[in-house]
Formats: structure tokens, sequence, C-alpha cells
């Protein structure tokens, strides 16, 4: 037994903006249908975010929750990390504008792009920061206006995705270095650059000038996710020193129904463990795992102790996963 220091989740937050779009109102402005959604994706509604709504606003709701949750305070944390693809501005960072609307004090805060795995990245990227003792009180937050980036004629992506934000406290506490601690016990993280053309935005600050419209190949995208992500839980499930049978929630990136059952399958994870939100979120990127997360500590289904096993796939292509005990 050697004592260690973990990342512990001290507390989960989550928001999603009231304004409800069910598959039947965009099937009156694009040609598709509830029937053919819900078969393909499993969703059945989304959020859309109100038009004076913007990406830091959805966080900061999120992340009162999580602080709240946490038995902290606005003036306990000193580190803010936003895993976001749809910022505020280009600059400052999505994660800077949370700490002035939060009031939060002088402190670390930077935004973390990795399309739908920022969450996963972002925990794996904290983590390291308590573990080395630089932060004490972190909130790690998935936030995204994915409805901002639609093409709205394009059937194949605009029914796909919602908006919302998810947060997490994550605080250092003293471990015996084994697998029974609190906190982030392993992750693994993976980037392919020369998948680009499946999932990307077609603007930006230095190309186009313009924020542009998200294009996705979908079917290779899916192809990929189901095959590819099963190696990055068992990385990282080799990481904590679990297996993958151990594990009490899987808490899935809420892409597709099909996926995640897909990925539970590969990794012989029985569909009463696997936390599905997508029916009513849809795809809101980084913030779908901690939304998740949320729902199922407020409705009993999570409990302190329990082990989760988090993964998600997205643009870049990037993917990985974050094993953690509550
Ligand atoms: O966050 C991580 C990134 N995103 C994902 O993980 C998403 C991954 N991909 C998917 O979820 C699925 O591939 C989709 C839901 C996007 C598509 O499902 P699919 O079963 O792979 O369908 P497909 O792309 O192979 O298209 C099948 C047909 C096509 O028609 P034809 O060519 O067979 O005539 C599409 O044009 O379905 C058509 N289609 C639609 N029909 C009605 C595509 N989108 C729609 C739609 N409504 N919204």
């Amino acid at each position: 037994m050697t004592a260690v220091v973990r990342s512990v989740v001290t507390g989960a937050g989550g928001y999603l903006p009231p304004d409800v779009v069910t598959n039947a109102e965009l099937a009156l402005t694009v040609d598709t249908s509830d029937a053919w959604i819900v078969e393909r994706t499993g969703i059945q509604s989304r959020r859309r975010a109100a038009p004076d709504q913007a990406t830091s606003d959805l966080a900061v709701q999120a992340a009162l929750m999580a602080l709240d949750r946490a038995g902290r305070g606005v003036g306990d944390v000193d580190m803010i990390i936003v895993a976001t693809t749809t910022p505020d501005l280009t600059f400052p960072a999505t994660a800077a504008i949370v700490q002035r609307k939060l009031g939060a004090p002088i402190g670390i805060a930077f935004d973390v792009q990795a399309v739908c795995s920022g969450f996963v990245y972002a925990m794996s990227v904290a983590d390291s920061f308590i573990v080395r003792g630089v932060s004490k009180c972190a909130l790690v937050i998935g936030a995204e206006t994915m409805t901002r980036l639609m093409d709205w004629s394009d059937r194949g992506t605009c029914v796909l995705f919602g908006d919302g934000a998810g947060a997490v406290v994550l605080e250092p506490s003293e471990g015996e270095g084994l697998t029974s601690d609190r906190g982030v016990l392993g992750f693994s993280l993976r980037a392919d650059g020369a998948k680009q053309d499946l999932l990307y935005v077609d603007g930006g600050p230095s190309t186009t000038g313009t924020v542009g419209k998200l294009r996705m190949q979908g079917n290779q995208v899916f192809r990929h996710a189901v095959v590819n992500i099963s190696e990055a839980v068992l990385a990282a499930a080799r990481n904590a020193g679990v297996a993958p049978s151990e594990v009490d929630w899987f808490i899935p990136h809420q892409a597709n129904q099909r996926i995640l059952e897909g990925v539970a399958k590969r990794l012989g994870i029985d569909g009463g463990r696997v936390i599905s939100t997508v029916s009513e979120h849809a795809n809101t990127s980084a913030a779908s795992i901690p939304l998740a997360l949320s729902v199922a500590i407020e409705d009993g289904r999570i409990r302190p102790g329990q082990l989760l096993l988090f993964e998600a796939m997205g643009g870049g292509l990037t993917w990985g996963a974050v094993v953690v005990r509550l």
C-alpha cells in the first residue's frame, strides 16, 4: 500500500436550456421523420439554447449545481477547465468567461478542445493538476451550443445534436494506491488526425474567417466508434487495474443509442448498467458525459463508492476513456 493523491469527484451538476425541439418539429423543415430518427439514433428530442444564451451561460448553471452538490462555494475554485467546441468567442477562453460570470477568484482557467471527447480529455488534464498539488478545487465543465454549428438543410447532421452543460468538482484526497480508492483511477486518450474529413466544421478564424458548419460522414464515424472505442476503454481499465466487468456504471458519450449498445456489448457490459440520456438530450458533444452523470446521481442510480467508466469519441478524430470511483 502506497499513499497516493487521487482526484475525487465531490459534486456533479447539469443544465439543459428550456427549449425542447422534437423530431416532429424538425420534420417540418427538413426531409426526415420521427420514425427514422428514433430507429437510427434513439433520439426523441433535444434542447436548444435561447438566442441570448451563450455556452458560458449554460456552463455557469451546471457549475453552480456541481459546487452546491460538493458543498463548495465559488470562492473555493482555483481552476476552471471548460471542454467545448462551441466557445462564446474565439478568445478569451470560455473558462475565463465562466470564471468572470461566477465571480471566482484569480486562478487557472482554460479550454480544452477535443470535440465530443473534450470532457474525457479535460478530466485527464485536471487529474494531472490535482495529483501534482497545483489545484485543490477544480471545476471541470463540458458545455456546448452545438445547434449553432448546424446546417439546418443537412438532415444527416441537424437531427443529431443538442445544447447543454455538465460539470464536476474535482478535489484531492489521499488514497492507498488501490482500486478501492475514490477518484480517477486510470485513463487513455487517442487521436487520429488523418481522419479529420469524417467529422469537422468547415470554418475557422485562420482559414475562412467564419464559424462554419458541422460536416460528418456519419456511417464511417459510426463504424470507427464501435470498433475503436473498446480498445481505449480496455487500456483505461488496464491503467486503472480493473476489468470492465467490475464497472458499476458505464457512462458513454451520448451520440447514438446504437453506438452505446454496440460498445457495451463488445465490452461485455449488460444494458442495465449503461446510462443513456440520448433520447432526450441528443448529442451534446463535450457536455454529454457530465450531464448524464449528473442525471443519474440525481435520480439515485449512481451512488458514492461505485466504479464508473466514461468513454467518448468525436472530431479529430479523438477518443478516450476514464475510470473513476465516485
Ligand atoms: O459525437 C460523435 C460523432 N457522431 C456520431 O457518433 C454519429 C455517428 N453516426 C451515426 O449516428 C449514424 O451514422 C447516423 C445516425 C448519422 C446515420 O445512420 P446510418 O444508419 O449510418 O445511416 P446512413 O448515413 O448510412 O444513411 C442511410 C440513409 C441514407 O439514404 P440512402 O442513401 O440510403 O437513400 C441517408 O440519406 O438514411 C438517409 N438519412 C436520413 N433519412 C431520414 C440520413 N439522415 C436522415 C434523416 N432522416 N435525418
